[in-house]
């Protein structure tokens, strides 16, 4: 094991956490201090941000067609546990696609069955109809192999909720046009068109005997899953792949669907914010703190100057994040990364995990940081010394450090925008705010599962924000399964107002 090397005072700005290499030359101190102000985030610029973000909340829930699209679910409560019944859930999200059958136990437990199918680059970017063709297939072969309930014993259609974690602008629970895509998806003749109807369309062409009866995003799935299983929750988020958030409005709050027949009676319905779409509108009241790496990643990305927050903080932008500061230290002259030398990794686009940033962050010794560099970039051992390894566990940590506190801003602003906290610094609000309590907040991720300090980084930057005390009352909880539990409340909402 390589000796830790020992602080060296004047690179205190520098955020990594295992010491300063005293030998890091004054033209890569030099290079590195001028790169990290560029990530960092004060106090007040994460105010600011959170500010931003309740004016895009405004403006979404007044109008449709906004960057952030604040979308009514038609979702009009969170259960409380005692839901029964049996319902199929199929998951398309990030990477997989998942097929799970689901038994709501009612006494906040459920069972599960799934399946997981890989979606191909070839799925994700070619025609629509053969992804949905392929999702339909999935769902009969989980059916013929895995399912406990047989479809020909049935007499009437099985009911699916379908989780689909895309901008889907809804106007009924099972209805709904894709805005956009988002995480690489790119499939033709699909944005604008029914999701709901394209999947039910690939049933019927099959003859199966499954109903579509609900269009459900990840976030709500993981709202309704945490409430389902501990209760209560305020918010629903996903940091992984992709980031976003669902939480209940009240009706009275959301002008846009004022005359809307379903709301008539007014009460509560939980909005999906597609909060990865904040500070779309770059350019015009920029908050996002945009470094060249960021740009170019964006300039590069199939979908320019689109889900920009997203780009920020999600598992999907983070690896590439670190991947164009490394090949800018690569590429210094002189070189300040492994004497100049790259790595067929690093060479490509996206071709940098963030899972390897991952690895990095959790080494505890220097030497450690050095086997996961050489591991992650495909670069042999002796080629990454210890100051390299360190350069790079400083870079990651930086870029996964500003990830997390922008998650925290979007977390604060939810609590704010509920009345539960109040944003320092801003005055006090129009309405009180509600005696806090406890405030439950589901999680999904990989992010926030895997990547170490992600939730302590986040808190960090709440309790900035929201003081120390709202800090404290909020409880960060994995709301595991959400997508394929959530999926099945849905459906059953969705069953319940079929048959009212
Ligand atoms: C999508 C959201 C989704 C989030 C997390 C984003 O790219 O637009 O609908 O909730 O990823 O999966």
């Amino acid at each position: 094991m390589s000796p830790v090397p020992k602080p060296h005072e004047s690179v205190e700005p520098l955020v990594a956490s295992l010491p300063t290499p005293a030998d890091l030359p004054d033209y890569a101190r030099k290079t590195l201090e001028a790169i990290a102000p560029g990530f960092k985030l004060t106090d007040d610029r994460l105010r600011e941000i959170t500010h931003s973000f309740l004016h895009d909340f405004e403006l979404g829930l007044s109008k449709y067609g906004e960057p952030m699209a604040m979308i009514p679910t038609y979702v009009t409560g969170v259960p409380n546990g005692k839901e029964t019944g049996t319902f199929l859930a199929l998951d398309l999200g990030g990477t997989n696609l998942r097929v799970c059958e689901v038994k709501l136990l009612g006494n906040h437990k459920f069972e599960l069955r799934q399946q997981k199918y890989k979606v191909s680059d070839t799925l994700k970017t070619g025609e629509a109809v053969a992804l949905f063709n392929y999702m339909a297939d999935s769902v009969d072969a989980f059916l013929t192999e895995r399912a406990s309930i047989d479809p020909n014993q049935q007499n009437e259609d099985l009911l699916l909720g379908f989780t689909f974690s895309f901008p889907v602008e809804q106007t009924a629970l099972a209805r709904g046009e894709l805005l956009t895509w988002t995480k690489g998806f790119s499939a033709k003749n699909a944005v604008g068109h029914d999701v709901g109807q394209l999947l039910q369309d690939a049933f019927d062409r099959r003859h199966m005997h499954v109903k579509c009866v609900a269009i459900v995003n990840d976030t709500v799935g993981t709202l309704m899953t945490r409430a389902y299983t501990g209760g209560d929750c305020l918010l629903g988020s996903i940091f992984g792949t992709g980031t976003n958030g669902a939480y209940v409005e009240d009706i009275s709050r959301i002008p846009k669907l004022a005359g809307h027949p379903a709301v008539a009676n007014g009460g509560k319905m939980v909005i999906n914010c597609e909060w990865g779409a904040f500070n779309n509108t770059a350019g015009l009241r920029t908050v996002l703190p945009s470094t060249p790496f960021d740009n170019k990643l964006d300039r590069e990305s199939i979908n320019v100057r689109k889900q920009a927050f997203e780009k920020f903080i999600s598992g999907m932008y983070q690896g590439e994040i670190l991947r164009n500061i490394l090949l800018t230290l690569v590429d210094h002259q002189p070189p300040i990364l492994f004497k100049g030398e790259s790595s067929a990794t690093l060479n490509k686009h996206y071709g940098l995990d963030t899972a390897v940033m991952s690895d990095v962050e959790n080494a505890q010794t220097l030497a450690d940081v050095r086997t996961a560099v050489s591991a992650g970039l495909g670069l042999p051992l002796e080629s990454v010394s210890d100051l390299d390894a360190w350069i790079v566990r400083w870079a990651a940590e930086m870029v996964a450090t500003r990830a997390a506190k922008l998650s925290g801003a979007a977390v604060a602003a939810i609590l704010v925008q509920t009345r539960h906290a109040r944003l320092q610094g801003y005055g006090d609000p129009a309405e009180p705010i509600k005696t806090p309590g406890v405030m439950h907040v589901g999680v999904d991720g990989s992010m926030v599962e895997f990547y170490p300090h992600f939730e302590e980084r986040l808190r960090s930057a709440l309790r900035a924000l929201v003081g120390e005390e709202a800090e404290k009352a909020t409880k960060i909880g994995m709301a595991k399964d959400g997508s394929g539990v959530g999926a099945a409340l849905c459906a059953l909402q969705a069953m319940k107002q079929l048959t009212a």
